[in-house]
């Protein structure tokens, strides 16, 4: 494998094609391109829609308690491996009644094969100690309110330590059925930061 591959790996929560979330995730992306030209870094992309894809709901049964895997054989075991080999991770989600739609939290719970796997059986599923870097991304329809990301940002974060990936940054945006994102340059700018960046923690200090 070349030192200097980053593979990528972005989970759209919203069901929409034209969303949002989908906007936010295009300008990181964005910038993760520009970063990797500019630092000779090479890059794979991998869109997963938790909504296109099969996957059945935990019934806590715990088997994945016992043996580390889950009863299910739906596209869960794929997507742990994908999550496993992703030096970097984003989430962009947006807000439905408080939190996540449950299709990305339906992925999320189905993580627990990994949790399980460390903490009951001590034979992790992943790698532990591998360098990945994560973002959460979020919007909101109505104006800023209290605790309108509270939800997303409690769970968000329990993945992202779930699969062992440090978040660089976390970034909320309200009010998305009132403004359009599209003509926010200054916000859009943010994005292309935020990939500059996660893509610049590798190309700059390296793989671990
Ligand atoms: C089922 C549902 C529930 C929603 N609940 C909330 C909510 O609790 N708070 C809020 O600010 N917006 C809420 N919204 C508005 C969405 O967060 C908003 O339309 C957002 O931009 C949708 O994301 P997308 O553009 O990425 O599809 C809700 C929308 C739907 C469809």
């Amino acid at each position: 494998m070349s030192e200097n591959l980053l593979r990528i790996t972005g989970i759209k929560g919203s069901p929409r094609s034209q969303s949002n979330s989908s906007r936010m995730l295009e300008e990181v992306l964005k910038g993760c391109n520009k970063a990797a030209e500019n630092f000779n870094q090479e890059i794979i992309k991998n869109i997963i829609k938790p909504h296109e894809r099969n996957i059945s709901a935990c019934i806590a049964c715990f088997h994945c308690d016992r043996t580390g895997e889950c009863i299910y054989r739906d596209d869960m075991p794929e997507l742990i491996k994908t999550f496993d080999r992703s030096e970097i991770i984003i989430v962009a989600s947006p807000i439905f009644f408080n939190g996540m739609p449950s299709t990305l939290k339906k992925m999320i719970d189905r993580c627990q094969p990994i949790w399980a796997s460390k903490f009951h059986l001590e034979r992790p599923i992943i790698d532990r100690n591998k360098k990945r870097r994560g973002l959460l991304l979020g919007c909101a329809g109505a104006p800023k309110y209290q605790d309108q990301f509270t939800a997303l940002k409690t769970v968000g974060e329990m993945f992202f330590k779930t699969v062992n990936t440090r978040l660089l940054a976390q970034k909320f945006i309200p009010n998305t059925d009132n403004q359009v994102l599209e003509k926010e340059n200054e916000l859009l700018a943010r994005f292309r930061e935020l990939g500059e960046k996660l893509v610049g923690e590798f190309a700059k200090t390296g793989r671990s």
